[in-house]
């Protein structure tokens, strides 16, 4: 940034569920090699339906059936990674969307060297814009503001 504090942005990792039981180790450590402090971590099982509301906009395509088992077969790992410019950081750290395009293109991103034998989904997911990142901060990790809708009692102040 220029003449002043670097400007911190979070973005959303999702470390899906085959890579987080078998590589988890190896990719935390790409993480903080590449620059990213991370800011918030869950482990979390997504049911078939909350993956394919996840990535509804992908219902027609034909990898969908492939993408959402792949989403829902065990726990993941949600990651809020925070760093200077980490939505368009962490897109070029995970590298192009299909696996062999990037073991080609970029035979050192993430998707590239954390692929899984057999299974045709990269394995690790990235906010592709600033707004798309908020939305999902949001729903991996619900805000206060969300909590107080809900029972606004709770935070009364006087
Ligand atoms: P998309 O949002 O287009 O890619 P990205 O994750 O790079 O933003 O697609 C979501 C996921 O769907 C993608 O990470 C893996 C799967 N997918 C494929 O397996 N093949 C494809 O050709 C595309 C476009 C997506
Ligand atoms: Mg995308």
């Amino acid at each position: 940034s220029v003449g002043g504090k670097p400007k911190i942005q979070r973005t959303i990792a999702l470390i899906r569920p085959d890579a987080y039981n078998q590589r988890r180790g190896s990719i935390m450590d790409k993480i903080t090699e590449a620059g990213f402090k991370v800011a918030l971590s869950k482990e979390i099982q997504l049911s078939k339906d909350q993956a394919e509301d996840f990535y509804k906009e992908h219902k027609e395509q034909p990898y969908y059936e492939e993408l959402t088992n792949s989403m829902s077969k065990g726990p993941l790992l949600a990651l809020a990674l925070a760093r200077e410019d980490a939505v368009t950081g962490w897109r070029e750290a995970i590298g192009p969307t299909e696996i062999d395009k990037a073991k080609e293109e970029a035979p050192n991103s993430l998707r590239a060297q954390f692929s899984i034998e057999g299974v045709g989904i990269n394995q690790i997911h990235g906010s592709d814009s600033v707004e798309k990142a908020e939305e999902e901060l949001e729903y991996f990790f619900p805000s206060q503001k969300t909590v107080a809708l809900i029972k606004p009692d709770a935070y009364q102040t006087k």
